[in-house]
């Protein structure tokens, strides 16, 4: 019996080891052979050879089960390390990646706000409807939230439709003055070649002692912010109306395809709206408390000046991931 243990112990594999168990304990094994000699064995030496017997069973098991055991973890080491995969490993087939063109161009937008001393506020994308409308001088059933295709939640809560939200909040957790801006994700249910469901916004939001703040001081920064952006271009502001700010304008800077002449792009016109402003109505400030204040907004889309400097035709092909779109901004 005892060369049985010294095969156990010197067993390299659990391969090996499943060998030595059916020749010990299969039906024609060792202990098999050994328990059927022992019935032509004297009746009086029957019981101690048993018992003999399964000492060794008992042991041989024991022992079988400790060795597998020790094997299959060895094993597993050794599978582990022929597996291993060196990330540090030069690979001269692979190539660096580059930022999204929608974030690069984000990243220049509060490049410029940094610059002139804007701080960058953030705020959720599922917002509720007091921070997203009823703040913003946008009450219930006002037919002015039409202008925004909504996703709802239950219980009051959406996707934010822009980046506003985060003026409310900036104000309500801050005192006067403030100058910020509010890059992110917002949410409308709209598709089509110039809008996706999910794009992203600047905000920008500039408060101060009552009349420190004028549409001029507006003007002049965001005149300054356009040509950083785009070059030399004209810029015009058009009256125009949103809830939040009076008076409103959007704004125009001349068509930098055509440079005014008038083309596919522009609609003939020589100009391309990028961005809507205006000065923070009184009914925004009365929703967080602030008094004695005057202020500018304005808030524009980064996927439309990505698609102008880029000169990318469908907004929606910024987010089908297509690699061959993707790797011309490397
Ligand atoms: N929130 C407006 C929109 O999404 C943009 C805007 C922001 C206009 C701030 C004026 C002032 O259309």
């Amino acid at each position: 019996m005892e060369e049985w243990y010294s095969a156990i112990e010197s067993a390299g594999d659990v391969e090996g080891l499943e060998e030595i168990r059916i020749a010990v304990f299969g039906k024609k094994g060792v202990l098999a052979a050994e328990f059927a000699k022992m019935k032509s064995a004297p009746n009086e030496q029957k019981s101690a050879i048993a018992k003999e017997l399964n000492i060794h069973k008992g042991r041989l098991t024991k022992q079988l089960s400790e060795r597998k055991n020790i094997l299959q973890t060895l094993e597993l080491e050794r599978a582990m390390k022929a597996e291993a995969i060196d990330m540090t490993l030069y690979s001269p087939t692979s190539s660096s990646g580059a930022l999204h063109p929608v974030m690069e161009t984000m990243d220049r937008i509060v490049e410029y706000f940094s610059m002139m001393n804007f701080a960058v506020k953030t705020g959720p994308m599922i917002e509720d409807d007091f921070h997203n409308f009823e703040a913003l001088n946008l009450p219930k059933y006002h037919p002015a939230r039409d202008m925004q295709d909504t996703f709802y939640f239950k219980d009051e809560m959406l996707l934010r439709t822009h980046t506003s939200p985060v003026q409310i909040r900036t104000m309500l957790s801050h005192k006067p003055p403030i100058r910020m801006i509010a890059p992110g994700a917002v949410f409308r249910r709209d598709y089509d070649i110039t809008h996706t469901p999910m794009f992203h916004q600047v905000e920008g939001l500039l408060v101060d002692e009552e009349g420190k703040v004028s549409f001029a001081n507006l003007k002049y920064i965001l005149e300054d912010f356009l040509k950083y952006m785009f070059g030399d271009v004209d810029v015009r502001f058009r009256p125009s109306f949103f809830p939040f700010t009076e008076p409103s304008a959007e704004v125009d800077i001349s068509c930098i395809f055509c440079e005014g002449e008038g083309c596919r792009v522009c609609s003939k016109t020589g100009w391309l709206e990028v961005l809507g402003c205006g000065i923070v109505d009184e009914n925004v400030f009365d929703a967080v408390g602030y008094e004695n204040v005057s202020g500018y907004a304005f808030g524009l889309g980064v996927e439309r000046f990505a698609m102008l400097i880029h000169r990318i035709g469908d907004l929606r092909s910024l987010f089908e991931g297509d690699i061959r779109l993707l790797e011309q901004f490397r």
